[in-house]
């Protein structure tokens, strides 16, 4: 049988590699793009060693068109893409807005202009909560209008909704779009798992790097909002749950089941939960004392934000499976095994 084939764009990325080891398993075949400007290719040999297959991997930028278009005519017979490729960090886009106008827009726009080319149908987009920005009701239902995102990132995030669902009624792309609450966690087998380049933003790379003593301590961005401990309330997704989700929605295109060229799904648990009950759990789990300190509050951060994943659940008959404690506990067994993995 001749196995489908994906393009995974940021495939060397967090949550790419995971996706890659579930459209593995399912048995696809699957083709890597990444620039490598914020992920080691190294970590393929980690997805090698989890499915057994190395996926095909090429090492250019989006943005340079004419890679792009040789690599859709090496690589025939791709049958759908999922487009991760993008920078995502909240704070640097604020301090360097073109670069992220720039990158993420014009990568995108290259990918949707090689798939007309070379008649590639179907995309799966990595899209994110911060689309909604701070929502008036919650929970957020995928018909809960947008809002003015927090920052540029976001921007860019509401912009390539925006660019998809216009392209789709023209052309013969199908799209669907994943708005992506906050992934957290790591594989089970602890060989993959997120790996900031440098500092990381977010908070459980931050919390396990306290933990194994990288950083001396925590800072728990306000204990001031209105939530029921005062800290900033989220939902924490598992991102081997993440992961499944793209599966679903890739299947679903090339079945044809998908109820329009464009839908947008929220991928959440529906659960919300402060940072610190998120630390409380990280020391469950972790059978540790966490090192950490309320300051003042981040600019930028929403007070709280969790998904209505009725549609997600019901259209895509997919639920994500695992719970805070799982989430962190994978976490935590990843950033222990790092030190082992002296990735490249
Ligand atoms: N936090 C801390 N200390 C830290 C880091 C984070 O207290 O060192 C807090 C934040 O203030 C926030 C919560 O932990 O309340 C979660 O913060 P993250 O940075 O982990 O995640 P965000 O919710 O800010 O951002 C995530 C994604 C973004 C996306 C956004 C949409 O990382 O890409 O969700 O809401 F845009």
């Amino acid at each position: 049988m001749i196995k489908r084939r994906i393009l995974v764009t940021g495939g060397t990325g967090y949550i790419g590699t995971h996706t890659i080891v579930e459209l593995q398993a399912k048995g696809f075949e699957v083709i890597v793009i990444d620039s490598l400007v914020n992920s080691l290719s190294g970590v393929l040999n980690q997805v090698e060693q989890i499915s057994g297959t190395k996926p095909l991997f090429y090492e250019f930028d989006l943005c340079d068109k004419t890679a792009l278009e040789n690599l859709f005519t090496i690589e025939k017979n791709i049958d759908a893409i999922i487009h991760f490729a993008a920078l995502k960090a909240v704070g640097d886009s604020v301090e360097n807005p073109l670069l992220y106008y720039q990158n993420n827009m014009l990568s995108l726009m290259n990918v949707l202009d090689a798939m007309i080319k070379f008649k590639v149908k179907n995309i799966v987009f990595s899209s994110s909560c911060t689309v909604y920005g701070q929502p008036d009701s919650l929970p957020v239902s995928e018909e809960t209008p947008m809002k003015k995102p927090e920052s540029p990132y976001g921007q860019t995030k509401q912009m390539a909704e925006q660019i998809l669902s216009d392209v789709v009624k023209s052309t013969s792309l199908d799209v669907i779009s994943l708005r992506y609450f906050n992934p957290i966690g790591a594989h089970d087998s602890a060989l993959i798992g997120e790996y900031p380049i440098g500092a990381p933003n977010n908070l459980v790379p931050m919390i396990t790097q306290t933990a194994v003593g990288i950083r001396e301590k925590l800072l728990v961005f306000g204990d001031d909002y209105n939530t029921k401990d005062g800290s900033c309330i989220r939902d924490y997704i598992h991102v081997v749950d993440i992961a499944k989700a793209h599966v679903v929605a890739i299947e679903r295109l090339l079945e044809g089941k998908n109820k329009s060229n464009y839908e947008v799904f929220n991928l959440g648990t529906g659960f919300g939960f402060t940072v610190l009950e998120t630390i409380k759990a990280f020391e469950k789990v972790s059978q540790q004392k966490l090192n950490y300190e309320i300051t003042s509050r981040r600019t930028g951060d929403v007070e709280k934000v969790y998904a209505d994943t009725q549609l997600a659940n019901n259209e895509l008959g997919w639920k994500a499976e695992r719970d805070l404690e799982n989430m962190l506990l994978t976490a935590w067994n990843w950033q222990l095994n790092l030190k082992e993995l002296k990735l490249k």
